[in-house]
């Protein structure tokens, strides 16, 4: 599998990219939100070798795992800067994400997970994914904003490094995605929204208000606030950006 974006090429995990995860990975800013379940804090200097060896690779071999590398197109080396994880399993979500401090906020992530999405539909059958971050997770979580998630849940968690307390749990189905991705490319889409549908203001969970402010209420765009409430309208999707 190999898969190349505008400006990423994507690929599957392999050994050699051993010494890229230990230096990329094992940052606090990193790992704070990610499940102290699947991670060893400290980190070993060792970590990203036995990730690899014992964890990665076997599970990409079962087949129920795919452990993709993001590297830059410009990047004659191919050093892997971050990892999307889509997994089969819907117990801690069926994709995990990380991207290197140095590369955020670039669109990156947007760009690998949009391709991502296509392949984990279109080509590994998946019908929805489940995905989760720690609801404090403010760049996650604008991140599956952004990408046509709909928030469904926000339950009580204690598993991230950090103690955030909460979690929220979004869902995407394959439908809902190429009705996005239709949108995104100017293709009529297939069915009409349902007039059963009607946009709700979204109230969000009690504990991001007094984090986040209302800043964060404004992010949210109205179109995305629609979608989130519009479950049974596949239709209805936020607009593509
Ligand atoms: C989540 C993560 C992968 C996002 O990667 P990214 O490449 O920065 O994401 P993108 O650049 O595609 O940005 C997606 C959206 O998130 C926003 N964003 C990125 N970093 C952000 C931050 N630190 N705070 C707030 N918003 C942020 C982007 O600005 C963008 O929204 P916008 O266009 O409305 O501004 C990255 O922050 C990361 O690796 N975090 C540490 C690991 C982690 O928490 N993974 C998620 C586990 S669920």
């Amino acid at each position: 599998m190999k898969i190349t974006t505008a400006r990423l090429l994507l690929r599957p995990l392999c050994m050699q990219d051993a010494p890229a995860i230990q230096k990329y990975f094992p940052h606090w800013e990193i790992v704070r939100q990610l499940s102290a379940k699947a991670i060893t804090w400290p980190y070993p200097p060792d970590g990203a070798q036995k990730f690899l060896r014992n964890i990665a690779l076997p599970a990409m071999k079962r087949g129920e795992d795919w452990y993709v590398g993001i590297t830059r197109k410009d990047d004659p080396a191919g050093e892997v800067i971050g990892v999307v994880h889509l997994r089969r399993d819907t117990a801690s979500g069926n994709r995990g994400i990380w991207l290197a401090a140095d590369f955020q906020g670039k669109g990156y992530m947007q760009e690998a997970v949009t391709a991502l999405n296509d392949y984990a539909f279109d080509v590994l059958g998946f019908d929805k994914l489940i995905i989760k971050n720690a609801a404090e997770n403010t760049a996650s979580r604008k991140l599956k904003q952004k990408t046509a998630a709909r928030h469904i849940a926000t339950v009580p968690a204690s598993h991230y490094l950090d103690g955030c307390p909460a979690q929220d749990i979004w869902e995407l189905t394959a439908t809902e995605w190429r009705s996005f991705r239709a949108l995104a490319a100017g293709r009529p889409l297939q069915a009409a929204p349902s007039p059963l549908c009607r946009p709700q203001p979204v109230p969000l969970p009690l504990w991001s208000r007094a984090s986040l402010g209302d800043a964060f209420a404004g992010a949210l765009s109205a179109s995305a606030q629609m979608a989130a409430r519009c479950a049974p309208c596949p239709a209805f999707m936020p607009r593509p950006v």
